[in-house]
């Protein structure tokens, strides 16, 4: 687990300077565990992310029998048991803080014909599990218990699975997945319609290892997914990029910070994850984007940042799905324009690790900078710089944890967060990192 509650203060100190790469990706990394253990034999990940987030999605894969092991310094191997193939846990999978772990392994329990307690912080047991467990039950799973839709929760899974036609209500990877694990032990096809497109890696790594998926154009911005079930997954070494969520925080820290001048090492640029640096460019700030290529099916490049001035804009919600968690660093670059930043669409944002719609808002205010919401809207008034000198509470969310501190790199007073522990379950070592290239972070 994180350890014990840690203040932590960013004053600005001089220009961020230097080179460096972010951890893996996370997404893909509790992806390639999960997809390792329902495979049949080794599948070798190189540069999975070892934060607590993905630790805690390793563990339950090996409490549902999958062999998980770290050999060397950035090499990890999976013995998968096959699809169908998970064995009963004897304690409850404790997820910790993470919501893409704990809803994917909903999905992956709910195709297996046994049942298991899904458990997580405070944090995560306030986040809305119902939306994954409406469709699963559709599948044939049944939930045994839970407090109204919370953690934890005892899920039995289906014994004779059935092909779902799923239209997720939101736009949401966490919950397109979580059907698509499922449809892995269905006979049949499992069907997912996204009205708008959000993060295809579980598309891309289920056709990485051998699984039937049809991804057809629906809408202007929507795609419908046809999953053929009972595939042979057949293990694929998988390389994790560098993850842009991550990224996002030297990203802007750069930005903002006057004189600087960074390079950051192979940042995966999917396209559906590629929304904050494109709205960051629409502001001015001088993104460049090096040595574009691909690795492990992903477009990656090196990203060199230098300070600049920034204007504010407006970014459409259609946008929302491709930097959903990039919202409160945006924020933070926002209040360092010149006018004003409009961010519409945001209602996703209350249920993340926390309510972060509030808690960017909170942020910003704390520091002297004006910031509301209206609606599903966060406007923010920029006004090229921030007085900062504000105590930032960061409910168990790394990402405000990481915002706030990077808002301090730029201020003109220090920013102190409460508790810097939690950075830990997405980035560790962001402390370190962003000291190499001369943050002041103490
Ligand atoms: C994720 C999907 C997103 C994102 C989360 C990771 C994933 O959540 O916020 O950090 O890996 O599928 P939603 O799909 O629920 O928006």
């Amino acid at each position: 687990m994180h350890t014990d509650i840690a203040p932590l203060t960013a004053r600005h100190h001089g220009p961020l300077k230097g080179r460096l790469r972010v951890p893996g990706d996370k997404s893909i990394s509790h992806r390639a565990l999960i997809l390792g253990a329902l495979a049949v034999g080794e599948t070798r990940i190189l540069g999975l992310l070892e934060g607590e987030d993905v630790l805690n999605t390793g563990k339950a894969v090996r409490a549902l029998g999958a062999r998980v092991e770290r050999h060397g310094a950035r090499e990890w191997r999976v013995h998968g048991v096959g699809v169908g193939g998970f064995a009963e846990p004897a304690a409850p999978l404790d997820f910790g803080n993470s919501g893409t772990g704990c809803r994917l392994m909903l999905g992956a329990v709910a195709g297996c014909p046994i049942a298991a307690t899904f458990d997580g912080d405070a944090s995560l047991r306030r986040r809305p599990m119902r939306r994954v467990l409406e469709p699963l039950e559709r599948i044939g799973a049944h939930t045994l218990t839970s407090s109204e839709g919370r953690l934890p929760l005892r899920l039995a899974g289906a014994r004779d699975p059935i092909p779902i036609v799923f239209e997720p209500p939101v736009p949401s990877a966490q919950l397109k997945s979580a059907v698509l694990l499922a449809g892995l032990a269905v006979p049949g096809e499992t069907i997912v319609i996204e009205v708008e497109a959000t993060r295809d890696h579980t598309e891309k790594m289920l056709v990485h290892f051998g699984a039937g998926v049809r991804v057809e154009p629906h809408g202007t911005l929507g795609r419908r997914i046809t999953l053929a079930g009972q595939p042979e997954l057949t293990p694929r070494p998988i390389v994790v990029p560098a993850d842009p969520s991550s990224a996002a925080f030297p990203l802007v820290a750069a930005v903002i910070t006057p004189g600087s001048d960074v390079i950051l090492d192979g940042v995966m640029l999917n396209p559906l994850r590629a929304g904050l640096v494109a709205t960051l460019i629409e502001m001015g700030a001088l993104i460049e984007r090096v040595g574009m290529r691909n690795e492990g099916g992903e477009e990656v490049a090196d990203l060199r940042v230098r300070a600049g001035a920034l204007r504010g804009v407006e970014v459409p919600a259609s946008r929302a799905p491709a930097m959903i968690d990039e919202y409160p660093v945006l924020a933070v670059a926002a209040a360092f324009a010149e006018g004003t930043t409009v961010m519409r669409g945001l209602k996703e944002l209350r249920v993340k690790e926390s309510d972060r719609l509030a808690a960017t808002v909170a942020l910003l205010r704390a520091n002297g900078v004006t910031a509301d919401i209206a609606g599903d809207d966060l406007i923010v008034e920029g006004s090229g710089r921030a007085a900062g000198g504000g105590l930032v509470v960061t409910h168990m969310d790394h990402r405000i944890a990481m915002s706030a501190l990077v808002m301090g790199l730029a201020s003109e007073k220090p920013v102190k967060i409460d508790d810097a522990s939690f950075i830990a379950t997405s980035f560790p070592g962001f402390v370190e990192l962003m000291r190499s290239l001369g943050a002041d972070l103490s």
